[in-house]
């Protein structure tokens, strides 16, 4: 048996959010997907029984899902994924919104609150069966991040940003996004925004480097 054929399954990246003992908490997940297509569509959720995230989704029944885009900042996988929410308040690390009691990350792509229907016990893993209570896009659009290319290109700085994190006791800053005023797209291209030559445009609507905004 070759396991390597399963790196080939596709899977997105996100990061779920729910209510702990002293306040907010959650990790991130790849092993989420929609198994119903109806009104209020089914998603199936693999958790890790020894990640707080579990112990929080069995106590409160919800979660929130905010799914990450391709411009993610590293650190927001590793804060979300390399330590755990029993002792670390992560949403104090992140850009967040409280929506109805529950986090969501500024900057997904899109958001879904989630409530527990059926969960079935496996030995490592719960499987939470959530129905969508409330679902809704970001106001910029953006592409979603693949659990295959964050394998590929992401995680190292993800380690790397962590390491940082550890080492200062703060908050590592990446570099800011750029934003088109005009038509809303994403610079996310190889070298950093501010050099990227005067004539430079924006690929989507064409208008010059001086209609980009930070944030
Ligand atoms: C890229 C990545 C994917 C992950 N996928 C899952 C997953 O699908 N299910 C899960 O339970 N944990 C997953 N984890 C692990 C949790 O995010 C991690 O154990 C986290 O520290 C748990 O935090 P908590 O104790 O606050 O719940 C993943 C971690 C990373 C970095």
């Amino acid at each position: 048996m070759d396991l390597t054929a399963l790196f080939n399954f596709s899977y997105g990246l996100y990061v779920l959010g729910v209510k702990t003992e002293k306040g907010l908490g959650g990790c991130v997940v790849d092993a989420l997907a929609q198994v119903t297509g109806d009104e209020a569509p089914l998603l199936m959720l693999a958790s890790m029984k020894n990640n707080h995230t579990n112990a929080r989704i069995k106590a409160e029944g919800e979660f929130t899902v905010s799914v990450l885009a391709q411009t993610v900042d590293p650190f927001v996988v590793a804060n979300f994924g390399f330590q755990s929410s029993r002792d670390t308040d992560k949403w104090a690390n992140v850009p967040h919104t409280v929506k109805d009691g529950l986090p969501v990350l500024d900057g997904a792509c899109a958001y879904t609150r989630c409530k527990v229907e059926e969960t079935r016990e496996l030995s490592t893993h719960t499987v939470f069966f959530s129905r969508v209570a409330d679902a809704w896009n970001a106001p910029v659009k953006a592409t979603p991040l693949t659990f295959g290319e964050y394998q590929k290109s992401m995680k190292t700085a993800a380690y790397e940003a962590f390491k940082r994190f550890k080492a200062q006791g703060a908050i590592p800053q990446s570099a800011p996004n750029w934003r088109c005023t005009v038509c809303g797209h994403v610079y996310d291209g190889p070298v950093p925004f501010e050099s990227l030559p005067a004539d430079w445009k924006c690929p989507l609507c064409g208008v010059g480097k001086d209609k980009f905004e930070k944030f």
